[in-house]
């Protein structure tokens, strides 16, 4: 059991000592719109080091570094195209990350070598009260991963977070609870060092928004990049339990479909969300609550489309792969 200090009512006085707990090189895990992150000062090497250890992640897997407007985009980064601009003025605050050439003061303690770093500004307003009242104290930012051990599934609730790392945390390390998250999937990442845009992971913000957006076509092959982005490896996302996707009769199985789909005989529903958007918000926690009932699989009917509907799919093939 660890000792980490627990905010359960995220107070003005509470963001206060967060972000001191940051200025002093501890870590503090915080909600987003998207998923729960583990934040580290972006300029200590020393506190970044422990989110590596903490989650047993591989350090050549970058970060991204968490900012509280678009005006601090050209603190972090350089050689800004106006794509990048126009995608940034629409999508932030909000569930987008952007990929792009380094300043300086990104060190490669960061980025795991490369010359590029990723830079989003989330919209929860614990996670942005958080990031301002750090950038006040202390000339940094926030670098953070999803809150939970490598290749596992992200949480979406402090409770999650709690599961994932409170063995791992030490005693001045804080975890702020800020309610379930209400995307549940991770940002879409955008490669924005090129001419155009490049998708690398999808998530809510889709190839469409981006592409009226920036009036360019993108790319978009989230498995092909040769730059590393740890949810394009095999397995990732990925529960105890064996994730089986499309209807079946497993005898046994969990069973995640939108709410019009019947439960078939002889297994469990864990979910039945009436949206795209609601299936995003449920998926995670139904893949850990298939775990919680020791389920030996899940079966998840994926809903149809594009857009979210893909960056969905996209999690269960990883979650579903390399066991
Ligand atoms: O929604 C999110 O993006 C959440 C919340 C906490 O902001 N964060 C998140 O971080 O999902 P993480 O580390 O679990 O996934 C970020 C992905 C990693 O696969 C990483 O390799 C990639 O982004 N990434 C970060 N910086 C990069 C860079 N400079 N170039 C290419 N990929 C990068
Ligand atoms: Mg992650």
């Amino acid at each position: 059991m660890s000792n980490s200090q627990f905010f359960s009512n995220c107070t003005a006085d509470s963001i206060r000592e967060a972000a001191a707990a940051l200025k002093a090189g501890h870590l503090v895990a915080f909600p987003t719109e998207t998923v729960y992150g583990l934040g580290a000062d972006a300029r200590n090497p020393e506190a970044v080091k422990r989110i590596y250890e903490v989650k047993r992640r591989p350090t050549d897997h970058p970060l991204i570094v968490h900012i509280s407007s678009i005006n601090e985009l050209e603190k972090w980064a350089i050689q800004i195209p106006g794509y990048a601009i126009s995608l940034a003025r629409a999508f932030w605050p909000g569930p987008m990350t952007l990929i792009l050439k380094r300043k300086e003061i990104v060190r490669d303690f960061i980025t795991g070598g490369q010359d590029t770093v990723g830079l989003r500004v989330p919209s929860d307003p614990i996670a942005l009260a958080l990031i301002q009242e750090f950038e006040k104290i202390s000339d940094s930012a926030i670098a953070a991963p999803s809150a939970n051990r490598f290749g596992q599934v992200s949480p979406t609730s402090s409770a999650d977070v709690y599961e994932e790392l409170g063995a791992f945390l030490a005693n001045s390390d804080v975890i702020i609870d800020g309610g379930s998250s209400s995307i549940g999937i991770e940002s879409t990442i955008i490669d924005c060092t090129t001419n155009l845009p490049k998708i690398l992971r999808l998530g809510f913000i889709t190839k469409d928004q981006i592409e009226s957006i920036s009036g360019v076509l993108c790319d978009c092959d989230s498995h092909s990049s040769a730059i590393k982005v740890s949810g394009s490896f095999e397995k990732h996302y990925a529960p105890n339990c064996e994730v089986i996707i499309g209807a079946q009769n497993v005898h046994g199985a969990g069973f995640l479909a939108l709410k019009d789909i019947k439960t078939p005989e002889e297994m469990f529903r864990l979910g039945s969300p009436s949206s795209v958007e609601e299936f995003a918000r449920v998926l995670y926690s139904s893949l850990r609550a298939a775990d919680h009932k020791k389920l030996k699989s899940l079966v998840v009917v994926p809903p149809e489309g594009q857009g979210l509907s893909l960056a969905i799919m996209e999690r269960l093939i990883k979650a579903s792969q390399g066991r």
